[in-house]
């Protein structure tokens, strides 16, 4: 007898006696695969876990940086296709500057000057953008390793990945304990992201991950023909070095406008003040959504060609729309494929850039004796 029906019987057989119940279905007890991915300058070992279920999908994550590696997604003939850049090694991942498929902490998006205060204490975090600080300064958590865990249900697979922030790190206030769980159900083709942390002291915190997308599949052109809905009727414009002027500015009658969808590459080159500031579209927009309100839909991204539709949701009050501006064809990734311009687009759920500097935007100070805890899908179908 063929394996699968051996092992499907067994479990039947299992739980017909009442002995133990592994499962709903022989699938979803299929066990989470792990393999050396190679070693970190520092001879750290990286562990690649991959996550799957029956309907097709494939999650492949990393311990360093906590960072998804590749999303194997069915198009409209059910062909499965990585749908984000990445690396095929940790040197890769070590000396990239892009951040492919990493989390982002502490502090996701720019902080202006590297600066901010917190309880009338001035802080000071590196200044690796220009005048600015990104994505948590010089060794932030996508160059850290993490601790890995296998969580999985019989509802999906699930890897709990965790770590310490030290008090003081990259300039930040208070150790930090955060948790990133990636959990693919068994039963649908998205990828949970749910983000937790305490701290003993207060400090500031913006986790999101910074997955490239090409839904056409990782180095195969650009991404302007994909067409984008925001569900945002505002977004936060940014002065020449991408920090918000503070401003809460209406999308309508602008490229900016993404409330009904439209191809990326539809307005990118207008002669907007706000376009040239992002080299194309580089944005935080305001989601229409209550603060604490259940999680919502607040993005979808579908490709003509395959099918792929890509579906955004959050609890978070903003997304980092970038268009991936900055790649320009010297990045060999995969396969050695090479990520031209606007080969990829990234829609990072998040709280708004330079909160810490801005009283008028959502809080982003984290104390002891609470929990920051967020949670974003990223949910694949086809049209
Ligand atoms: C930023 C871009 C930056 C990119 C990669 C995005 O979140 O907004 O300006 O180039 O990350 O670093």
């Amino acid at each position: 007898m063929h394996r699968a029906r051996v092992a499907a019987s067994v479990l039947r057989l299992v739980s017909v006696v009442g002995v133990v119940v592994l499962g709903h279905t022989a699938e979803a007890s299929t066990k989470m695969q792990t393999q050396a991915f190679g070693k970190t300058a520092g001879g750290q070992a990286v562990t690649l876990y991959t996550l799957s279920n029956a309907k097709g999908m494939e999650a492949a994550i990393i311990d360093f940086g906590a960072t998804v590696v590749s999303l194997k997604v069915p198009d409209r003939k059910k062909q499965a296709g990585d749908v984000v850049l990445g690396y095929d090694d940790v040197a890769g991942y070590e000396n990239g500057k892009a951040y492919f498929g990493a989390t982002i902490g502490r502090y996701g998006n720019r902080i202006a000057h590297g600066a901010f205060a917190i309880d009338g204490k001035t802080y000071h975090v590196p200044k690796n953008d220009g005048d600015n600080s990104l994505h948590g300064g010089v060794q932030g958590f996508n160059k850290r390793m993490w601790k890995a865990k296998d969580v999985s249900t019989s509802a999906g697979q699930a890897l709990e990945l965790t770590y310490v922030s030290k008090d003081g790190e990259e300039g930040y206030p208070g150790t930090l304990s955060v948790k990133v769980t990636y959990t693919l159900p068994a039963d649908r083709n998205e990828l949970r992201i749910d983000y937790s942390a305490t701290t003993d002291k207060d400090t500031v915190l913006n986790l999101t991950n910074h997955s490239y997308f090409n839904l056409a599949g990782e180095g195969n052109g650009d991404i302007l023909q994909h067409q984008l809905t925001l569900h945002a009727s505002k977004f936060t414009p940014v002065d020449q070095t991408l920090i918000p002027t503070g401003e809460l500015q209406p999308v309508a009658n602008m490229p900016f406008d993404f409330t009904k969808a439209v191809a990326i590459g539809a307005r990118i080159n207008q002669d907007d003040q706000q376009l040239k500031f992002g080299r194309g579209y580089d944005h935080n927009w305001v989601l229409d959504r209550k603060p604490g309100s259940p999680i919502s839909l607040v993005a979808e991204a579908y490709e003509p060609q395959t099918g792929r539709v890509l579906q955004v949701l959050t609890t978070e009050p903003g997304i980092q729309f970038y268009s991936g501006n900055f790649l320009d064809g010297t990045i060999h990734g995969k396969g050695g494929k090479v990520y031209g311009h606007r080969g990829a687009f990234c829609l990072e759920t998040q709280h708004f850039p330079d909160s810490p500097n801005h009283a008028n935007f959502p809080s982003t100070v984290l104390k002891p004796g609470a929990r920051y805890s967020t949670r974003t899908i990223f949910r694949f179908s086809t049209r």
